[in-house]
C-alpha cells in the first residue's frame, strides 16, 4: 500500500480497496477524541491552510475542527473575494498556493473549476486535499460517507445502494469511483433535461463518468424514480435537485425556486411504505426539501451521525498526510 505521509487526496478514482480500509482503522482511533470533545496534541507543530473559493458550512469547518482536535493550527481564507485571486489582479492558482504553501503543512483546497486542486499539487511542496471542485469530485465527503456506513452497518461489502439527485454533483463521482473497491451495487435516480422545469438541465450521470465505471467494474444502473429502487436498497443517499450551479463561485438564492419533484425525493411515508425496515438515510447537507424535516426523527436517518464522522474523517486524513501516523 502507498504511504499516505505528503500524498495529495484528489480523487477516490485512484484510491485502492485496502487504502479505504487504513483511513476507515485510523478514523476509528480517532473517533474516541472528538466523541469525547478532547484536543491531543498529535499535530501541534503543524498547520492547515483552507483555501475556501466557494462557500461552505461543513467541509471547511469540519477540516477546521479535526486539526483543532489534534492540536494544530488554522488558517486561511473562506471568501476568496477579500483575496488577490478574487479582485482585480485574478491572481492565478499558481501563484496562490506557491504562496500559501509556507503559510502551513497542508491546504484543503474548495474551487468552482473542476481540476483546480489538481492544479494547486502540480505546484505546491504541501499535500492537497480537495475539498470539492466544480463538478469535479468530493473525495473527504464520500470516505465520510462510507465510514458512517461501516459504522451503522458493519460491513460495506453487500451493500445495495440508491443514489439519488444531480448525478453532475462531486460527490456523486467520488461515490461511483469509490465503489468500484466494493462488492456494492448501486441505482442512480436523476432527473432527464426538462423534469423540473421547462429548459432544467440533464441531470443524469455524464457520459465520461459512466464510461470509467465501466472500465473499473461498478456494478450500476440507472432508474427514472425512487420508487423503483428503494425496496432493494441498504444505503440510500440523496442530493439535492434543487441547487446552485457547482461552476459558480458564489449564487445568491432565488425568488422563485421550485420544488422537488416526487421522483427525487425521499419522504416518511415512502421510507414506512417501500424502504427495508433497517436500511440507513445519509445527506451530506446542505438540503431543499428532498428529504423533509420529519424524516429526521426516523430510524433511517443517519445525517447527523454522518456528520460527526466528518470531523473523524477529516482528523484521519489529517493524521495520515501529515505523516502522524502511518
Ligand atoms: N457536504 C458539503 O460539502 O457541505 P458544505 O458545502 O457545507 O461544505
Amino acid at each position: 500500500m502507498r504511504s499516505f505521509a505528503g500524498r495529495d487526496i484528489l480523487s477516490l478514482k485512484d484510491f485502492e480497496r485496502q487504502e479505504f480500509f487504513r483511513v476507515f482503522e485510523i478514523a476509528e482511533r480517532m473517533e474516541p477524541i472528538a466523541r469525547n470533545r478532547r484536543n491531543v496534541d498529535m499535530l501541534k507543530d503543524k498547520t492547515l491552510v483552507t483555501a475556501f473559493y466557494q462557500p461552505s458550512t461543513r467541509t471547511r469547518l469540519a477540516h477546521e475542527a479535526a486539526m483543532h482536535r489534534l492540536g494544530g493550527h488554522v488558517t486561511g481564507f473562506a471568501d476568496f473575494k477579500m483575496t488577490r485571486a478574487g479582485d482585480w489582479y485574478q491572481e492565478s492558482i499558481k501563484d496562490t498556493v506557491k504562496m500559501l504553501e509556507f503559510y502551513g503543512d497542508v491546504i484543503v483546497m474548495r474551487h468552482f473549476q473542476k481540476g483546480a486542486p489538481a492544479e494547486a499539487a502540480k505546484w505546491a511542496s504541501v499535500p492537497i486535499i480537495n475539498g470539492g471542485d466544480g463538478w469535479g469530485e468530493h473525495p473527504t465527503q464520500i470516505l465520510t460517507d462510507l465510514y458512517t456506513v461501516l459504522r451503522e452497518k458493519g460491513r460495506i461489502d453487500g451493500l445495495k445502494w440508491l443514489a439519488v439527485g444531480d448525478m453532475r454533483m462531486r460527490t456523486m463521482h467520488s461515490l461511483g469511483y469509490a465503489l468500484t473497491q466494493f462488492d456494492c451495487p448501486i441505482t442512480f435516480v436523476a432527473p432527464p433535461a426538462d423534469a423540473l422545469f421547462p429548459g432544467s438541465p440533464d441531470m443524469r450521470m455524464p457520459e465520461e463518468y459512466k464510461a470509467d465505471f465501466r472500465q473499473y467494474s461498478l456494478n450500476f444502473r440507472e432508474a427514472e424514480h425512487v420508487e423503483q429502487a428503494i425496496a432493494d436498497a441498504d444505503v440510500i443517499l440523496v442530493e439535492p435537485v434543487i441547487q446552485p450551479d457547482y461552476t459558480q463561485a458564489r449564487q445568491e438564492a432565488s425568488k422563485d425556486r421550485s420544488l422537488t419533484p416526487a421522483a427525487y425525493k425521499i419522504t416518511r411515508e415512502l421510507l414506512e411504505t417501500k424502504a427495508k425496515s433497517d436500511a440507513i438515510l445519509l445527506h451530506s447537507l446542505p438540503r431543499m426539501d428532498e428529504i423533509p424535516l420529519d424524516v429526521d426523527i426516523t430510524r433511517w436517518s443517519r445525517y447527523w451521525q454522518e456528520a460527526f464522522q466528518g470531523v473523524t474523517m477529516r482528523m484521519a486524513l489529517l493524521a495520515l498526510v501529515l505523516g502522524a501516523v502511518e
